[in-house]
């Protein structure tokens, strides 16, 4: 797996005047409006009654209901965002559709962290500039980390004049109000607010699958990696409080829901702001405790917040999935330092000892940047030993990229880009070579599958055991949302092909 992405969208420098735009007015809220935000979930369930209202008057225009797509570009957190979205796009009355170009509502829901993520955005607009010049009465909205940075709005409102809705990661939780704003008004409407005061909580959510679901524990992050923009973009950290978080889980779980996975930029530092502290080993153990979920997962780890008391909870609950994302980023301690990531290629061989004592089995997956500015062949070198003596199931691996703002930007000896890419080829061999014989460990044993979907390919289902790993076996669609214990015949790369206990010779 890797995100390194073809540079295949040209940023279309759009500065057409649209004439249904001509006239918009531009409100940006600073953050002395952020105490106005994080109004009352009461209140954002009274603006869906009002969007609802628009959303009737669009369908009587329209001779059918409106509909709407929601785009996400980024990480975990993004697609949980993407939900809520969807969620009060729903309850607002109007239907999702997977075709951008038939949409009434276009909502892209940005990332400033993938490589090119932004370029995609740009490329994209052209496209939905053509959309909008035959259907003016479209809303095309733009929201995500991408618009907490300023010059990125800058550019969007001056080149790209017919975005109706721009509001940022801080403002998820007025979605309602701004749905409303954009729906009734004239005019483009621009929110955002430079930091969250407030987490937004009981927001509608539609979610991807019904038998599993995300669940944010905390926002933001104070790590300030010297290469990445999330804290700038995301904010400082705020941990939601426990109650709130396990009543959302009952809820899930109520709904049918069986997996779980916590979400946070960093989720082992939970908890540390409030009011009665608890940390995320007492958090995790909490959620094991609720009867009828079986699977809980969590993600992103720091190592240096990797406590033995999280490495002790996750051997005790048995819900707790083996499965550790653990993003290294590098093997060499000079480029860690240097990532301001408080730990040395020691420490993080000395943490994968530890929990691979306690939790045998696990598997580890992790993130690394190659082409860190000053990165030397043999720093190079010492990644590609640790990827060899930890042994990852998988491995993200992006190519470094300048992120305005950030210390790193600012760095002499940025590494010139054809050794990049080669180190980049070198990189993926050495993560393909290893993952693939890990991930065959478990050929021949009997497994727990929770089933997801129907294959492409009739009569197969594709389901996840524990470890992560995806297995495709034959069945039916009615199995979805079950957990089948499933024989793994045959490993193939980073997939098993397997076979049901029960319908094993019939
Ligand atoms: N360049 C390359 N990769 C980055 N990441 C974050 N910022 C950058 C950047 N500027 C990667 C890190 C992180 C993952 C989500 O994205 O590996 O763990
Ligand atoms: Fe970015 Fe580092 Fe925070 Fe992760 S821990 S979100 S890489 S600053």
């Amino acid at each position: 797996m890797n995100f390194k992405q073809d540079n295949d969208a040209s940023a279309l420098e759009n500065s057409q005047n649209h004439k249904n735009r001509d006239n918009r007015d531009i409100s940006i809220k600073q953050n002395k409006d952020a105490d106005k935000s994080g109004e009352s979930a009461e209140n954002q369930y009274g603006y869906i009654l009002e969007a609802s209202s628009l959303a009737d008057a669009l369908a009587r225009k329209l001779g059918r209901r409106p509909c709407f797509t929601v785009v996400n570009f980024g990480c975990q957190m993004n697609a949980r965002d993407s939900e809520k979205l969807r969620g009060v796009l729903r309850d607002s009355g109007f239907e999702e559709t997977e075709n951008e170009d038939d949409a009434d509502v276009v909502i892209y829901n940005t990332c400033t962290v993938r490589e090119n993520a932004d370029e995609h955005v740009y490329g994209r607009l052209g496209h939905l500039n053509g959309i909008k010049e035959k259907h003016p009465e479209r809303l095309i909205g733009l929201c995500g980390c991408m618009m907490q940075e300023r010059r990125i709005v800058e550019k969007i409102k001056k080149s790209y004049p017919f975005v109706d809705l721009i509001f940022g990661t801080h403002n998820l939780g007025e979605f309602p109000r701004l749905l409303v704003r954009a729906l009734s008004e004239k005019k483009r409407v621009v929110e955002i607010i430079e930091s969250k005061k407030t987490v937004e909580e009981n927001l509608p959510v539609e979610r991807k699958y019904s038998f599993k679901s995300g669940v944010n524990i905390m926002y933001g992050c104070n790590n300030f990696c010297s290469y990445c923009i999330v804290p700038y973009v995301r904010g400082r950290e705020i941990s939601r409080t426990p109650e709130a978080i396990l009543a959302e889980v009952m809820k899930l779980r109520d709904d049918g829901v069986r997996e779980i996975m916590l979400l946070g930029q960093n989720v082992n530092s939970y908890g540390k702001g409030l009011e009665v502290p608890e940390t995320f080993a007492g958090l995790l153990g909490r959620i094991c405790r609720i009867s009828g979920i079986d699977r809980v997962r969590f993600m992103t780890s720091h190592p240096k917040d990797l406590s033995q008391e999280l490495i002790d909870a996750m051997a005790e609950y048995p819900a707790v999935c083996p499965h550790l994302h653990l993003p290294v980023q590098s093997g060499s301690t000079e480029i860690l330092k240097r990532m301001n990531r408080h730990y040395t290629r020691e420490d993080y061989l000395a943490l994968v000892g530890r929990i691979r004592e306690k939790i045998p089995d696990i598997s580890l997956t992790t993130d690394i940047i190659v082409g860190f500015p000053g990165e030397t062949e043999e720093d190079f070198k010492e990644t590609l030993s640790l990827i060899r003596e930890v042994g990852f199931d998988s491995a993200f691996t992006f190519i470094y990229s300048k992120r305005t703002g950030t210390p790193a930007a600012a760095m002499a000896d940025q590494v010139p880009e054809e050794v990049v890419h080669e180190r980049f080829d070198r990189l993926l061999a050495e993560v393909k070579k290893d993952a693939e014989a890990r991930c065959a460990r478990f050929k021949g044993r009997t497994m727990d599958v929770l089933v997801e979907e129907a294959n492409k390919q009739p009569g197969l289902v594709t389901g996840r055991i524990p470890n992560n790993l995806v297995v495709h076996f034959p069945g039916s669609k009615e199995l979805i949302g079950k957990i089948v214990p499933v024989r793994l015949d045959e490993c193939r790369g980073f997939y098993y092909i397997g076979t049901a206990e029960e319908t094993d010779g019939v």
